[in-house]
């Protein structure tokens, strides 16, 4: 069926177009929560040297726990929005003292953790342990709305409880880390805001926003 058709499409595209990005050679789940702090407000090609730098001075997240916030923030300048980088060490420290330095493994845990939300916490749980939890930010609500030609509006709560019941759903059996990867990689390189790249999408035969003539109306979204 359609689920089924968009769910082996897009995992097998992702294995033969992905992006070596310096987080995607590992799958320390620290290195993993970092990058997805980063990439939360900040685009990818910024990210890739701060992340390299951060990693290099803080390798561990003992070391990030232990380091004086001054040394954090200066790792930070330039990335903005310095609050993500208080609220990390915040919450590694939370990590060292009460998990013995292990970033958890579950659900309710990790979504525990300071600056950790409901998309940072399926991204580690999937991204690291390979979970078949999902990770639904604006990028992937705007792929699903197109390709289900879903009205709904995404700046609405229950829309995206509905977005993260089907992107949970889609996870093919023991792949939730490279198909949560996959359908961000569609998001930034191809089903993109403006002018999307229908033309080298490896699901457009059967999207139903492409086939209604609506991708560019899509998703629906009220207020800013
Ligand atoms: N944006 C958010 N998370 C990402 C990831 N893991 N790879 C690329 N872009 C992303």
């Amino acid at each position: 069926d359609k689920e089924l058709f968009f769910s082996s499409e897009l995992l097998g595209w992702y294995r033969k177009v992905r992006r070596d990005l310096p987080w995607r050679r590992s799958r320390n789940p620290y290195h993993i929560w970092v990058s997805e702090i980063m990439l939360q407000q900040t685009r990818v090609d910024t990210v890739i040297p701060y992340f390299a730098r951060f990693v290099e001075r803080f390798p561990t997240l003992i070391d990030l726990a232990d380091a004086p916030e001054e040394d954090v923030l200066k790792h930070w300048e330039g990335l903005g929005y310095y609050s993500r980088a208080r609220n990390l060490q915040a919450a590694v420290r939370e990590v060292a003292a009460s998990y013995g330095g292990e970033v958890p493994a579950d659900k309710e845990s990790v979504s525990g953790l300071k600056g950790v939300g409901p998309y940072t916490a399926g991204a580690i749980l999937s991204i690291a342990f390979n979970q078949p939890e999902p990770a639904v930010d604006g990028n992937v609500m705007r792929v699903l709305s197109r390709f289900f030609c879903l009205e709904e509006d995404i700046a609405k709560p229950a829309t995206r409880v509905r977005m993260e019941a089907l992107a949970k759903r889609l996870i093919p059996e023991g792949a939730a880390s490279d198909f949560n990867q996959a359908l961000m990689e569609l998001g930034a390189l191809v089903c993109t805001p403006k002018s999307p790249g229908c033309l080298t999408c490896p699901v457009m035969e059967h999207c139903e926003g492409r086939m209604a003539g609506r991708e560019n109306e899509l998703p629906i979204k009220t207020k800013a």
